[in-house]
């Protein structure tokens, strides 16, 4: 057998996906490194959009899954549809406009008639009525559907992220493992080898602190938030800690050494609005310490400004735990 030969049969052996709303392609690369070959992905943000195609190859399409044509046919449909109207933080709508589009995902599935389809979420998401409808939908289409919340700490990553998988299916459900038997793992294993101070290259770079940021970091302790402030250091506080106390979206949290990160989200490099500060530095987390967190490889190649590349790593399926899913899913196959 030739050597092109050779390759095309390994390919054909492969099974397909299509991914929508594909971000920078972290879910996309668990699938890939589980040996799955994918023929399209979308994706609507430019800068995303060429991260993956870096990471990843050409078969990402940048445009609106809405006004795109499905066409074709997939062994696996998986699709992150934006989470922001579903969060628990900040302001939830029941009609976001972006809530809408997770309905995408029932149209996709009737024109390309996946074997399986995989929708990651927040796990709100699986209380909202959008995701009544697609289940119905899903389930009109002759799938059968379960859901499942994983949390990545309990899968052995370095955090806390929990988020909803659900599988719909027309061959049989995927088995999740359960979650017990995985080595906990923390901040410090996460970034065991990484420089202690920013370097300035591959990403090891943080935001530098306003004066009145670096005072109020100064103060506050592992496991410490705003409310150090608030008690150690009355004068650095604005007058609105005063009265809203503790806030979801105003959290000045300080990160533990020895425990799993708290949920990275898109505003990672700001101080305020998670427990992003480093355990002992007065600095918020590097992106590399970020990407470390989500499982990233080093190797990966980031496209964007710092707070572009932070949205893509906090958007993102951390792919140690889309491994652990894509798995489940091809052994289903
Ligand atoms: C939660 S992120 C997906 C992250 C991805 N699963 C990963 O692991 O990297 C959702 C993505 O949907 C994209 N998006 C939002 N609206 C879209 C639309 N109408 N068409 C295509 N992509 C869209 C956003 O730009 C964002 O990158």
């Amino acid at each position: 057998m030739t050597e092109t030969a050779d390759a095309m049969r390994k390919l054909a052996g492969r099974p397909t996906a299509v991914e929508l709303f594909a971000g920078a392609g972290l879910l996309s690369s668990a699938f890939a490194a589980e040996g799955f070959r994918f023929s399209l992905a979308v994706e609507q943000n430019v800068i995303a959009a060429e991260t993956y195609k870096r990471n990843l190859g050409p078969h990402i399409r940048v445009g609106d899954v809405q006004e795109i044509e499905a066409v074709g046919a997939c062994d696996v449909l998986v699709a992150g549809p934006p989470c922001q109207g579903f969060s628990t933080l900040g302001k939830r709508h029941a009609h976001d406009p972006r809530n809408k589009l997770s309905l995408e995902i029932g149209r996709w599935a009737k024109a390309l008639s996946p074997k399986i389809v995989v929708v990651e979420n927040v796990p709100k998401f699986l209380e909202s009525i959008y995701w009544s409808e697609l289940r119905n939908y899903l389930e009109g289409l002759g799938y059968d559907v379960e859901t499942h919340v994983l949390n990545a700490a309990d899968y052995g990553l370095p955090q806390i992220r929990r988020r909803c998988f659900a599988f719909a299916s027309r061959i049989g459900l995927p088995t999740i493992p359960s979650a017990g038997g995985f080595r906990p793992s923390t901040v410090r294993q996460a970034w065991e080898g990484l420089p202690s101070e920013p370097t300035g290259r591959d990403g090891h770079v943080a935001p530098c602190p306003s004066p009145i940021a670096l005072a109020r970091m100064k103060v506050i302790p592992p496991g410490g938030d705003k409310r150090d402030v608030l008690n150690r250091a009355p004068h650095l506080a604005p007058k609105s800690w005063w009265t809203t106390r503790v806030q979801a979206t105003d959290v000045w949290g300080r990160m533990h050494w020895d425990e799993p990160s708290n949920t990275l989200r898109t505003a990672l490099l700001n101080a305020s609005k998670g427990r992003y500060i480093h355990p002992e530095q007065d600095r918020v987390m590097t992106l590399r310490e970020a990407a470390r967190l989500q499982t990233i490889p080093d190797d990966w190649t980031f496209v964007g400004t710092p707070y572009q590349v932070a949205r893509q790593i906090g958007n993102g399926v951390p792919p140690k735990l889309g491994r652990i899913v894509a798995r489940s899913v091809r052994e289903t196959l």
